[in-house]
């Protein structure tokens, strides 16, 4: 690895690029967490992928305080979070002020949450060795095996899924997809596909990814936009599995992510919808999800483009508000871009 200060193209607009100065660079350079995950390696993958937003990933709980003078001014860029502020965590669904927003199924095609989780005690992903990640899956299908009733369901490793299935799962929105290069850059992609897989119920309205970018990836899922009922469920399922598994939380920054984007509640709560009026008026749509702080996404996952007027549309923000404030913006911003549609 280069030792000198990196190269950033002329186009290159990443966090990283606008707060990695050189006197960052040189009091970091040679700095190395507990379990061996050097600055150089947090950076990589932001100077590998110039087209990054971000840029960097931490390796451990430590990174974010070892590497803190990058980390620090990259979090508070990217959530407005500021040393001053703490994160707060609520769980709890009752609180939630929502109804469906498409009882008559004619814009919402599928609500999804999820929850990003690492383990108390290991490494993130980034930096966590191939014997770690295979103790993880162990944790993580031992805690899950213990689910009854609805959420009871089958864990399917990566290893030896044909490439059929596996196509599948992706095509149909369940399962990570392979090979991300700004995952592979940093060092996420290691011994693929050893230790990692899903687990899904029977109807697959619960999943959980395994030693994906964080060490589990909780969601809940259905058709339709009973956003109460999804969220419910996901809370039920997060805590049945906190029983047997101490989660990685800190009590500034929230739950501890690879992605310093996730930070907080790790929440992306999304549905995907079919605006075809609102999609030839990009600029309006754009007006409404910043009011309420969403992210558009195509159907296909991060980075992946619109389709036929359909869109991912979830919570922008994840750190200093509550999981409920996450799934609240998004309802109402999903309100408000429904009653657009209809009025045009
Ligand atoms: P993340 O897991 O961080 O939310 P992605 O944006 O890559 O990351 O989405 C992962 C998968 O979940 C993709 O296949 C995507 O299409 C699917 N997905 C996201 N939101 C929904 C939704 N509301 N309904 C159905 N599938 C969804
Ligand atoms: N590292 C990538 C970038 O900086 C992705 C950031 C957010 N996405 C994520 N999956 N964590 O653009």
């Amino acid at each position: 690895m280069d030792n000198s200060f990196p190269v950033f193209e002329s186009d290159c607009h990443s966090l990283l690029r606008r707060h990695l100065t050189r006197d960052i660079f040189d009091t970091l350079r040679d700095c190395i967490t507990g379990s061996g995950y050097t600055f150089l390696q947090a950076i990589q993958s932001g100077i590998v992928n110039q087209d990054s937003s971000i840029g960097v990933y931490a390796g451990d709980a430590e990174s974010y305080q070892l590497f803190s003078e990058l980390f620090t001014p990259i979090i508070a860029d990217y959530h407005g979070f500021s040393t001053a502020d703490t994160h707060l965590s609520h769980l709890d669904p009752s609180a939630l002020k929502v109804q469906n927003p498409d009882p008559e199924n004619r814009y919402i095609l599928s609500t999804r949450i999820r929850v990003g989780r690492n383990i108390d005690g290991m490494p993130l992903g980034p930096a966590v060795s191939r014997y770690q990640r295979r103790v993880i899956e162990e944790q993580v299908v031992a805690a899950v095996s213990n689910l009854t009733g609805k959420l009871s369901g089958t864990y399917f490793p990566l290893s030896g899924m044909d490439e059929e299935t596996q196509h599948r799962l992706i095509e149909d929105h369940f399962l990570f997809k392979e090979g991300d290069r700004f995952l592979d850059a940093a060092g996420l992609n290691r011994d693929w596909p050893d230790g990692r897989g899903i687990f899904h119920n029977t109807d697959k309205t619960f999943l959980l990814w395994v030693n994906e970018e964080d060490q589990l990836r909780i969601i809940s899922m259905q058709p339709g936009g009973d956003i109460k009922t999804v969220f419910s469920r996901l809370m039920t399922a997060v805590s049945e599995i906190e029983k047997s598994i101490p989660f990685l939380y800190d009590q500034r920054l929230g739950y501890l992510t690879s992605c310093p984007t996730n930070l907080g509640t790790a929440m992306r709560a999304s549905v995907h919808i079919r605006l075809p009026k609102l999609a030839v008026k990009r600029t309006e749509m754009k007006q409404i999800t910043d009011t309420y702080h969403l992210q558009i996404r195509g159907i296909h996952g991060e980075h992946s483009e619109d389709e036929s007027g359909i869109y991912d549309i979830s919570n922008g923000r994840r750190l200093g508000v509550t999981e409920v404030e996450c799934v609240q913006d998004m309802y109402d911003g999903v309100v408000a871009l429904i009653k657009r549609e209809e009025e045009l």
